[in-house]
């Protein structure tokens, strides 16, 4: 990426990409994921997609937010995925599910660069009705619990095999009608990433609120978020001070994942903690530091597949999302060398959905929105 002009080429073809993926259907402009799997919305890539959009297309990704918001259920819920098709204009199909909360941190990013209250004032009602639904239906003590793999965002993540069986490959319609009508009395985790990017969510709240000019509710989400750092450190640290997920049970899922760097994100770790995760784990080569990183399992874990979806392949948004733990710890050098390779597989393979984390070969849908963050990742670092 050191060449003259290949971050601005990197630039132009992420930004090529998801204007090429928008569409407006009834009335409402989204993003989405891939023009050949993937062809409506989805809670955590209309997130992402906003977070890149709003570096050279601010209506756009406002846009993106409010057409989300738009599917939120009447009881504060944001699906993981609606549908909208000109055929269902007068009833949008939406999943019972939902993805991590990561729509407060994308609205604070967007209006970071934007500086339009306007747009915080119209979302920040449905905001508050979200996470007060999060609050009564997924939350216990102080943690988030993920009621089914898909709204994990990791669908066959390996932390879900102790608590449900679940075919690596699944036909949707078998998710509709197997999974779905079961999931409240199947499955359950007790997870340390939905909990991060929940912590991180409810600071970007008390800011919001403080930008709006309501001090004391800023202030309560600030003590919120207080207590959900705090409940991570007693549920989920274990004695090798590495923090992990637990089953509805309460056992912990002692599988080393990319989600062992999600206390990063949410500020929750100490920087003697980080750094010895950091060196330690990230930048183990026989862990997570592959030559593509960062591997979605650690290659050490038996049930390590390269080509496995979420069993071990390199995503994008978690490349991201580690990136952006490892510049609030102050760890620029490491961030700067993630950059560099995840530019390479890009460079490499394309935007992807995702890669092989040994090769870097190219997997899943082409044309993958997400897969853009690197470019929100090349602005942090500037
Ligand atoms: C897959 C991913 C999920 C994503 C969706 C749309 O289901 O596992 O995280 O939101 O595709 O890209």
């Amino acid at each position: 990426m050191n060449r003259p002009g290949e971050k601005e080429a990197m630039a132009k073809a992420a930004r090529k990409l998801l204007l090429t993926n928008r569409r407006t259907v009834c009335g409402y402009t989204f993003t989405i994921p891939s023009p050949y799997e993937y062809k409506h919305q989805w809670l955590w890539d209309s997130c992402f997609h906003a977070i890149v959009l709003r570096h050279f297309d601010m209506q756009a990704a406002e846009a993106e937010l409010r057409s989300l918001m738009a599917s939120q259920h009447r009881d504060g819920m944001v699906p993981h995925e609606s549908k909208y098709t000109l055929f269902a204009a007068m009833l949008p199909y939406t999943s019972r599910i939902t993805q991590p909360p990561i729509i407060a941190r994308a609205a604070l990013d967007v209006y970071e660069k934007s500086r339009n209250r306007k747009f915080l004032s119209e979302i920040f009602p449905k905001l508050q009705k979200y996470h007060a639904w999060l609050e009564c239906k997924r939350e216990t003590g102080n943690v988030l619990k993920v009621v089914d793999s898909n709204e994990s965002g990791e669908d066959n993540s390996i932390l879900w095999d102790d608590e449900l069986t679940i075919p690596t490959h699944m036909t949707y319609l078998r998710w509709l009608t197997t999974y779905v009508p079961l999931m409240p009395q199947r499955a359950a985790i007790i997870s340390v990433k939905a909990t991060a990017f929940y912590a991180d969510s409810i600071g970007c709240m008390a800011k919001i609120a403080g930008i709006l000019g309501n001090t004391q509710l800023s202030r309560n989400y600030s003590a919120k978020k207080a207590c959900v750092l705090a409940a991570m450190r007693k549920r989920f640290r274990q004695k090798d001070g590495l923090y992990h997920s637990l089953t509805r049970k309460g056992k912990v899922i002692a599988y080393k994942t990319n989600s062992l760097f999600a206390p990063m994100f949410a500020g929750a770790i100490t920087k003697p903690e980080a750094k010895k995760l950091v060196e330690e784990h990230l930048l183990n080569a026989n862990e997570f530091w592959t030559n593509y990183p960062i591997p979605t399992v650690a290659i050490s874990e038996k049930k390590f597949s390269a080509r496995g979806y979420w069993r071990g392949p390199t995503w994008i948004n978690i490349n991201w999302m580690v990136h952006r733990g490892l510049r609030a710890y102050g760890f620029k050098t490491v961030a700067e060398e993630l950059l560099q390779k995840t530019h390479a597989v890009i460079k490499k393979s394309g935007f992807r959905e995702y890669y092989n984390p040994i090769t870097g070969d190219g997997l899943g849908a082409k044309q993958f929105g997400w897969s853009t963050l690197v470019l929100d990742m090349m602005k942090n670092s500037s």
